[in-house]
Formats: C-alpha cells, sequence, structure tokens
C-alpha cells in the first residue's frame, strides 16, 4: 500500500522524525521557518496530513483562499495542545479532522509557570542581569528585596491538565489555591488540591498574590485579562502567563506596569510571537521567555509519538484519541 504523505512544517526531535519516517511519505520542512498563507495552501492541496505548530497560522484565510475540491489533506495532527492558530469551523467544513497533543506536556508547562512566579517574585532575571553586569557590589540586608511565594495565595485561571499541574507544584510551596473556570470543578477536584472556586474573575484578581492563566487562547478568551482585571489586582500581585498571548491584553498590561497597578509579570507567550511588544521590555520587574512552556527534550519528543499516535489512529480508520474536531 502507497504510504501517506504527511508534512511536518518545523523540525522535530530527530528520533520522532525517523519514526515518523518508517510509517509515512515524510517530508519535513527542512529550513525549518513558519509556513506562509501560499505555502500553507499548497500542502493542503498536497498532502495527505500536515503536522503544524503554533507558528503556522491556518486561519480563515488560507482555507478560504482555495477550492475546497483541491484539498487533499484528510488530517491536521498538531504539535501542541493549544490549536487557535487552527480556524476549526473551517476545518470541519472541508471535513478535516484536528488533533492536538494533551497530557505529555502539562507537567513541563506547569513548570515553567512555577519557575515565572519565582523568577518575577524573587526577582531571578533582574539578579542575573545584575550580577552579568559588575554591577554587584555585594550582600547587604536590603538587596534586591523580593516577595515571598511560599505560603502566598495563587489564583489560577483555567483548571484544565496544566491548571492542575500548577495546583500541584504550588501546594509543594504552601500556597493557598483559588480557581476561576467557566464549568463548576466538582469538590472532590477541589478538596484534592485544597482549592476554593471563585465565581468571578474580579474576585480571584482581588484576592490573589500571583495570577497564572491556563485557559485556552483564541476568540472567546482573548483580552480576558483587560484593564478592570488589571486594576482589581492587588499593587503587590504578579501576572503569569503561560497560556496564550491573546489571552491579556498587552497594552493593559503595559499601563498597569506603568502605574504600578501591579508588582511585576512573568511571561512566556505573546500577542504576536515572536514579536513582543516594546514597551514591556523596558521593565525590570518583568521576565521575559520566549515560548519554553513545553520545551524539554523528552515532552518535545513524546507530542511527535502522541502527534504520529493520532494520525495512525485516523489512517487506520481506528478512534483518534486527540481529536479536537
Ligand atoms: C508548544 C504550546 O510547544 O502546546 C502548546 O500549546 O504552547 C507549546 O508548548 C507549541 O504550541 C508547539 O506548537
Amino acid at each position: 500500500m502507497m504510504k501517506k504523505k504527511i508534512l511536518i512544517t518545523r523540525r522535530w526531535p530527530e528520533s520522532v522524525e525517523t519514526e515518523l519516517s518508517k510509517h509515512f511519505d515524510v517530508t519535513v520542512n527542512k529550513s525549518d521557518t513558519p509556513l506562509n498563507t501560499m505555502q500553507l495552501q499548497s500542502a493542503l492541496k498536497n498532502y495527505d496530513a500536515i503536522l503544524p505548530t503554533v507558528t503556522d497560522k491556518l486561519d480563515k484565510h488560507v482555507f478560504e483562499g482555495i477550492d475546497s475540491s483541491d484539498v487533499q489533506t484528510r488530517i491536521i495532527g498538531n504539535y501542541g495542545v493549544g490549536f487557535s492558530h487552527i480556524d476549526l469551523d473551517c476545518a470541519k467544513q472541508l471535513g478535516i479532522t484536528v488533533t492536538n497533543t494533551p497530557d505529555v506536556l502539562s507537567e513541563c508547562t506547569a513548570d515553567i509557570a512555577i519557575m515565572l512566579m519565582l523568577m518575577t517574585a524573587r526577582r531571578g532575571g533582574e539578579g542575573e542581569r545584575e550580577f552579568r553586569s559588575g554591577n554587584w557590589s555585594g550582600w547587604r540586608p536590603t538587596h534586591m528585596i523580593g516577595q515571598k511565594v511560599s505560603g502566598s495565595t495563587l489564583g489560577i485561571i483555567g483548571f484544565g491538565r496544566i491548571g492542575k499541574e500548577t495546583a500541584k507544584r504550588a501546594l509543594g510551596f504552601g500556597m493557598k489555591i483559588k480557581v476561576y473556570n467557566r464549568s463548576k470543578i466538582d469538590d472532590k477536584t477541589l478538596n484534592a488540591f485544597n482549592a476554593a472556586q471563585v465565581s468571578t474573575l474580579k474576585e480571584l484578581a482581588v484576592s490573589s498574590d500571583f495570577v497564572s492563566l491556563h485557559c485556552p487562547g483564541g476568540t472567546e478568551n482573548t483580552n480576558l485579562i483587560d484593564q478592570a482585571f488589571l486594576d482589581a489586582m492587588k499593587p503587590s500581585g504578579y501576572l503569569i502567563n503561560t497560556a496564550r498571548g491573546e489571552v491579556v491584553d498587552e497594552e493593559a498590561l503595559v499601563f498597569a506596569l506603568n502605574n504600578n497597578l501591579i508588582a511585576g509579570a512573568g511571561l512566556d507567550v505573546y500577542c504576536n510571537e515572536p514579536n513582543v511588544n516594546a514597551s514591556l521590555l523596558q521593565f525590570d520587574n518583568v521576565v521575559l521567555l520566549p515560548h519554553l512552556g513545553s520545551a524539554s527534550q523528552a515532552t518535545r519528543e513524546a507530542m511527535g509519538l502522541r502527534v504520529l499516535e493520532n494520525i495512525t489512529h485516523f489512517f487506520n480508520k481506528e478512534a483518534v484519541p486527540d481529536r479536537v474536531c
């Protein structure tokens, strides 16, 4: 039987590319740069499966710019859990299945959320910059004083897999957990995390020392963290975003930082990646990471194997484990 034609849009860990090539006729985007609209349209016309990442914007514009009868792609196996870069309605209309890679990156992303909390409140980035610049004059009782993380209150927005992993870690720091989630979390789950669910975003904002975002991106959560939310946060509070850039109104965040409405922010994701709102670069109390959430060797391999599992099931006409549409 002819092997299915697969396009991997970015370089993956070598072991997974090799594994994939055993089962499929694989083309790899050797330049390892994001595909543009025309390249994505060409991919939709020429491959049975496309395996994109967050950098490939499979939006309405891409889908609607080609004749549906030209589309060869049957499955989009996204390499990553978030899929707000893919227009699901368009994919559905064309009968294209879309899958993602949940679970395998929850721990690593939660690790980064905790790292950002520690780095912001304990001034890790700022301290390292001072040290490397040769400006450290030595220990003194009043030097680079931060805020205590242990025992503080963590407000989590979105209590899915990554939100829970973050809570699990925070419990190790003796943190009190508050949760905002659209649907009601059952008492058993809340009790397991010693967490309290609040019913409004404002309640979470006013009572948290850290607010960590773990909800999906996309239109429904765009600018969820707006001026009003940031205004309601404690002036000593920190905002942590490892979810998606669009969840935070970046202009409102810059305003909040300029006016000391919050104490700082730790960001791993941005509205317009890889570009960053230049104003954010000026704040010493903001830690900026280049979308490292899932960036560990084991996780990136597991993500690739999860994609392989999804497309294998799909082409074998079996139930697809991580179907999102
Ligand atoms: C991925 C992520 O590495 O999985 C996600 O949603 O945000 C990242 O950790 C990235 O999306 C790869 O496509």
